[in-house]
């Protein structure tokens, strides 16, 4: 079959890659790709959030199943209009990826479903939210509402901080209008975990747990980004921990969606707080994790293929997936400057080096000019192995990371501490 995947990230890489080698696929189209993903699929020059033209590209090219990457798109209702157009399409509709597009709507969906999720309140006034910071007291944490690209939130450790976060977002206009509604919610306390569900109607499919590093710094200090690496499987998630996002999270939250009539096919994402009082969700996505779906993608034994399209012809039910065994991470190079202001343009050498370690290097924000590879994003290389252990796999990435020219990367030298810990501690 034909695969069209919207996106041009390390994820959409990962899913291009993954793809690629599915024996039910025999071509991948990627819109608008990138210089990695141009190894494994045929790139057209279209951007995620150029709806009219993906909608264009889709009817004439007529792929068997359209894979959606990034959130914006479904946000924006690529899905519906794909579907309007006869296209099977993995990635839910614009009802369903409300829950991640506004957290007001995932908040209020989660208190009617009694999903556990810290306490919160919504605000468009700064003054009544300064109110409740001032009653609340420090840790306290300050979210916009609509989409931010993982940074509009802020975990605020004084009263000060707290209150420059709320007047940033609402009167400063940080977000646009992502931040002209803010939700304050209960500072929660544990590990966090990704927790992802394939899910088709009312058939929900757990994947491998995995964890992902926000923080831009060693040891999880520093300001939030996207995501600077990830592993997958997370320790953490234990078996009952599973079984309890599986049944107190995921199936309420999508019985909650069906009973206003909304359906949901895609990847639904909970991040989890594992708290004393058991997992606490801290937020829905509705799509892969970035970069959580670069290990997935190397633990995955099944055919992709297959699966995305039986959950995109609701025939999920019955399908059971293959994972191999080893431990995946991923760790992710960001130019200089990432998630602030960074220089583009620079020269990247020494990839084929690092792939001959063993490791998959997967592109995100990167470019070609005249048969150089530049930076041309944020976070740009998701370097990937896999490994017997977690340590392990943490040390071929880290070995391969030693040839890489680029002197304006920057990338954590720690990624997977916690699962390692854990390994170590109970060697
Ligand atoms: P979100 O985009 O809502 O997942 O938030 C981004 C990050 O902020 C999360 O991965 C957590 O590290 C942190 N965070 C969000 N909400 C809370 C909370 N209620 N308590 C503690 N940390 C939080
Ligand atoms: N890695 C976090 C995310 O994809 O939202």
């Amino acid at each position: 079959m034909k695969v069209l995947v919207v996106g041009g990230g390390g994820r959409e890489h990962a899913l291009c890659w993954k793809f690629h080698h599915s024996p039910s696929v025999s071509t991948v189209v990627c819109a608008p790709g990138n210089p990695g993903i141009a190894r494994v699929a045929r790139c057209e020059p279209v951007g995620a959030e150029d709806i009219d033209g993906l909608v264009s590209l889709a009817v004439r090219e007529q792929p068997d199943l359209v894979v959606v990457g990034p959130e914006a798109p479904l946000v924006a209702g690529l899905t519906d209009l794909l579907q309007r157009k006869g296209l099977k399409v993995f990635g839910p509709n614009s009802e369903a990826a409300r829950l991640e597009g506004s957290k007001s709507f995932a908040k209020q969906l989660m208190s009617e479903a009694g999903v556990p999720t810290a306490s919160y309140e919504r605000f468009t006034s700064v003054d009544e939210a300064l109110n409740l910071i001032r009653r609340w007291g420090v840790p306290i944490v300050v979210k916009a509402s609509g989409l931010a690209a993982g940074k509009g939130v802020v975990v605020a450790r004084s009263v000060e901080e707290a209150e420059a976060a709320v007047r940033d977002m609402l009167a400063g206009n940080r977000f646009g209008s992502a931040g002209h509604e803010v939700i304050i919610e209960r500072y929660l306390e544990g590990e966090e975990a990704s927790c992802l569900f394939l899910v088709s109607g009312q058939t929900i499919l757990p994947l491998a747990s995995s964890q992902d590093h926000k923080a831009l710094l060693n040891g999880d200090k520093g300001p939030n980004t996207g995501g600077m690496g990830a592993y997958s499987p997370a320790p953490c998630v234990t078996p009952e921990v599973g079984e309890a996002v599986l049944e107190k999270v995921a199936r309420p939250i999508i019985e909650a969606l069906a009973r206003y009539g909304i359906e949901f096919i895609g990847t639904l994402y909970a991040g989890i707080m594992i708290t004393e009082h058991g997992p606490q969700v801290l937020e829905f996505n509705v799509r892969f994790g970035d970069p959580e779906c670069q290990p997935l993608m190397l633990r995955l034994r099944s055919d992709l293929g297959e699966v995305l399209l039986a959950a995109a012809e609701k025939r999920l039910d019955g399908v059971e997936l293959e994972w191999d065994d080893r431990a995946a991470l991923c760790v992710v190079v960001a130019s200089q400057g990432y998630p602030g202001v960074f220089e583009k343009g620079q020269e990247i050498r020494g990839l084929d080096a690092m792939e001959q370690e063993g490791v998959i290097v997967f592109h995100a924000g990167t470019a070609e000019r005249d048969g150089h590879l530049l930076n041309a994003g944020g976070r740009v290389l998701g370097v990937t192995a896999l490994g017997d252990t977690v340590r392990e796999a943490q040390q071929t990435v880290y070995r391969a990371l030693g040839h890489l020219d680029w002197p304006g990367g920057y990338y954590r030298t720690d990624i997977g501490w916690r699962a390692i810990a854990r390994e170590e501690g109970s060697a």
